[in-house]
C-alpha cells in the first residue's frame, strides 16, 4: 500500500499518468495536487469521481504550508512532479509565473518532502521529477542527439525554468542524499492535451476550417512520443531507476513540423471526409523568437538499464489522438472558450482566430 503524490495530475500527461496509475497500481492512493489553471482541468479526471484511491486537492505547489501539511497529514512516499507551467509561448510572453512555479513550486516541494522523510523507517521514499529535452538547448542537422551528459543549454525562459528546478533536483540528491529521479522527455501526445500545442491546435484549427499556424518555414524538428509510452516509463523509473539518476525519454520520431502536420491533416481527411481539403489551411506565420531547431534524444540509457522503448509509432499514435478528439468534441469546445480566445488573438492575432 503506497501513497504517492502526483502534482500537475489534472494537466495533460498528469491526468494520463494518473489514469494509468489507477489502473496498474490499483492498490496505491494518489494525491494530486494541481493548481487547477487554465491548463489543468478536473474533467480530464471525471472517469475517476467517487473513486477512493483518487484524492484531488486543489492547490499550489509553491505553498509551502499546504504542502508541508499534505505531508504530515498523509504517510506520502512517492512524489511524482509534473506540476509546471510548460508553454513556450506563453514563457516569451510572461516568464515570471515559470519561475515562480517551475523553480520555487519545485523548491518547496523538495524542501517539504526531505524535511518529512527524514529518519523515516519502511518504505524507501522515492521523487520523481518530471523535465524535458528542451533544457539541452538546440541541435544542428548532423548532431548526435542529446544524451543524459549533455550540457545544459536552455534557449527559452521556459527552457531555463525547468533547467533550474533540475539543477536543484540535482542538488538535492548530491547535498543531502535525497533520493531523486529526472526524466527528461521530448514532445508528447494525446488525449487531454491543451490545444495550445501543435497537435491539439491543428487538430481544433481544422475541425473549425481555421487557419493552421506553421511558424517560420515549417522545418524545425521535434521527436514525438505518445503520452501512454511516457506514463510507462515514468512508472518504471519510479520503480526501478537508481536515485541520484536522470533518464532520456524519447520516441525515436523525429519530424519537421510541417511534415508532422500534413501528416496529422492527412488523417483527420480520411476520418472526416467532409472536412474537405484541409491543407489549404496551412499557414505560414512569423517565427517563434529564439525558436530551438532541432530536439533528438538518445535513450540507450532506459533502454540498456530498464529495457523500455517506446511501443507506439507516430502514424499510429496520431489515429488515436484524432478519435479521442473527435469523440470528445464537448471537451474541446469548454477549453476553446473563454480566455483561451484572449490567448489566441494575443499569440497569432485575428487572422488566425
Ligand atoms: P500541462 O500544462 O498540460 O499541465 C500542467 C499542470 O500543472 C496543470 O494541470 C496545471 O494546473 C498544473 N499547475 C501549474 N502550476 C501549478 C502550481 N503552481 N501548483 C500546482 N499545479 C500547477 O503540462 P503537461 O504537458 O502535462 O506537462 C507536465 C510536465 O511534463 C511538465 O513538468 C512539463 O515540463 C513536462 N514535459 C512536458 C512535455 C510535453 O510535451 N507536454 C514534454 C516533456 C516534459
Ligand atoms: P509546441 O507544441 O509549442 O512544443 P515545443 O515548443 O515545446 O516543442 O510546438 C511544437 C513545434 O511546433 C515547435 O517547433 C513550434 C511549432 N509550432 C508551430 O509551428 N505553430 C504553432 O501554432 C505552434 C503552437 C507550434
Amino acid at each position: 500500500m503506497s501513497m504517492v503524490l502526483v502534482t500537475g495530475g489534472a494537466g495533460f500527461i498528469g491526468a494520463n499518468f494518473v489514469h494509468y496509475l489507477r489502473r496498474e497500481r490499483p492498490e496505491w492512493t494518489v494525491i494530486n495536487l494541481d493548481l487547477l489553471t487554465y491548463a489543468g482541468n478536473p474533467e480530464n479526471l471525471a472517469a475517476l469521481e467517487g473513486d477512493p484511491g483518487h484524492i484531488l486537492t486543489p492547490g499550489d505547489i509553491a505553498d509551502r504550508d499546504l504542502v508541508a501539511s499534505l505531508f504530515s497529514r498523509h504517510p506520502i512516499t512517492k512524489v511524482v512532479h509534473f506540476a509546471a507551467e510548460t508553454h513556450v509561448d506563453r514563457s516569451i510572453m510572461d516568464p515570471g509565473v515559470f519561475v515562480r512555479t517551475n523553480v520555487l513550486g519545485t523548491y518547496t516541494l523538495l524542501e517539504a518532502a526531505r524535511h518529512a522523510w527524514q529518519g523515516v523507517q519502511g518504505e524507501e521514499p522515492r521523487f520523481l521529477h518530471i523535465s524535458t529535452d528542451e533544457v539541452y538547448g538546440s541541435l544542428g542537422p548532423q548532431d548526435p542527439p542529446f544524451t543524459e551528459k549533455t550540457p545544459y543549454a536552455p534557449n527559452s525562459p521556459y527552457a531555463a525554468s525547468k533547467a533550474g528546478a533540475d539543477f536543484l533536483v540535482r542538488s538535492y540528491f548530491h547535498t543531502y542524499q535525497f533520493p531523486t529521479l529526472i526524466t527528461n522527455c521530448s514532445n508528447n501526445y494525446g488525449p487531454f492535451q491543451f490545444p495550445e500545442k501543435l497537435i491539439p491546435f491543428v487538430i481544433s484549427q481544422a475541425l473549425e476550417g481555421k487557419p493552421v499556424p506553421i511558424y517560420g518555414a515549417g522545418t524545425n524538428i521535434r521527436d514525438w512520443i505518445f503520452v501512454e509510452d511516457h506514463c510507462r516509463a515514468v512508472l518504471l523509473v519510479l520503480e526501478k531507476g537508481r536515485p541520484g539518476e536522470t533518464y532520456n525519454l524519447g520516441g525515436r520520431q523525429e519530424k519537421p513540423n510541417l511534415e508532422l502536420v500534413r501528416l496529422l491533416l492527412r488523417l483527420l481527411m480520411e476520418m472526416r471526409p467532409d472536412l474537405g481539403n484541409l491543407e489549404e489551411l496551412i499557414t505560414f506565420v512569423p517565427d517563434r523568437p529564439g525558436h530551438d531547431w532541432r530536439y533528438a534524444l538518445s535513450i540507450d540509457k532506459i533502454e540498456g538499464e530498464l529495457g523500455w522503448r517506446p511501443q507506439v509509432d507516430l502514424e499510429e499514435g496520431l489515429k488515436r489522438t484524432l478519435s479521442w478528439y473527435l469523440s470528445h468534441p464537448e471537451w474541446l469546445e469548454r477549453v476553446r472558450s473563454g480566455a483561451y480566445r484572449d490567448y489566441l488573438q494575443q499569440q497569432y492575432g485575428a487572422a488566425v482566430v
